[in-house]
């Protein structure tokens, strides 16, 4: 598969993606909620968007393998060219009635996004990107901002819910930032905060405990936005973590922002 490849399946697979988004609309409607864990939910409309895009990314290309978050993946080998999904980002957004979730896949290839593709159904936005193509928002190119000081940046944060034990850590990190930036945003969804740097709604983003389908497209989303990705040491963040941290920025704060994280 080669780059013009990808771009074709990109334009199927958003459209894959976005009638999914449709379902999503209409079930929530009348929706159950399950807890998969204390503090960890899980509704019929992530399964019911998981199995939809499961059914039709099987059907534009049956050799690809699928991972997707409310389904077992431990027989997946990621060096073969795999989906991740998450079929709902910020579910507990879509209980309360937030409109702030998104359906997030990417393809990887051996280990590195080739794809990538966010939609927010309820603001109908859809990120997109192709490696070495640039990042798109509903068709248009985006970009990550031009900020040179952190202390005029909007920093987006994370507190993963259902993973308290660490939360002074997670805190005092936040409080670092909200000294030194112009100010903190917690949205609730990953695949969206890392969308709102690449567009330059944001200028930075750092959460930890995250898992591939969180951030898969997303990081790819805002390297071709032109921004930086590492976890918080300056590493490369993988896509065969199950505890992924991530610092994100416009690439020009990134090292003032590894110094405070
Ligand atoms: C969650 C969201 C949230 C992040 C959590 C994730 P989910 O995903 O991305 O912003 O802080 O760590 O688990 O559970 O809504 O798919
Ligand atoms: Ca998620
Ligand atoms: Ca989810």
């Amino acid at each position: 598969m080669n780059e013009k490849d990808y771009s074709q399946l990109l334009t199927d697979a958003s459209e894959q993606v976005k009638k999914a988004g449709r379902i999503l609309l209409e079930q929530l409607k009348s929706d159950m909620i399950r807890k998969k864990a204390p503090k960890d939910f899980v509704t019929d409309i992530d399964t019911t968007v998981q199995e939809t895009l499961q059914q039709g990314l099987r059907n534009l290309a049956p050799e690809i393998q699928f991972m997707g978050e409310e389904k077992d993946n431990s027989d997946l080998d990621l060096s073969k060219p795999t989906w991740i999904l998450d079929p709902v980002d910020g579910t507990l957004n879509l209980i309360h009635g937030f409109r702030h979730s998104a359906i997030s896949l990417a393809l990887a290839v051996q280990k590195e996004v080739v794809l990538g593709i966010v939609y927010n159904p309820f603001s109908n936005e859809m990120f997109t990107a192709v490696r070495g193509k640039g990042a798109f928002l509903n068709g248009s190119p985006i970009h990550v901002s031009g900020c040179t000081e952190l202390s005029e940046a909007v920093c987006l944060v994370g507190t993963n819910p259902a993973y308290r034990k660490n939360s002074e850590q997670v805190f005092a990190r936040i409080q670092r930032l909200y000294e030194n930036s112009v100010d903190i945003r917690r949205m609730g969804s990953a695949a969206l905060d890392l969308c709102y740097v690449a567009c330059g709604r944001a200028d930075c983003y750092v959460e930890e405990g995250l898992f591939p389908w969180d951030y898969a497209a997303g990081i790819l989303i805002v390297k071709e936005a032109g921004g930086k990705v590492t976890d918080l040491q300056g590493e490369e963040v993988r896509i065969d973590s199950n505890w992924g941290h991530v610092t994100i920025s416009n690439g020009i704060l990134h090292d003032r922002l590894l110094q405070l994280v």
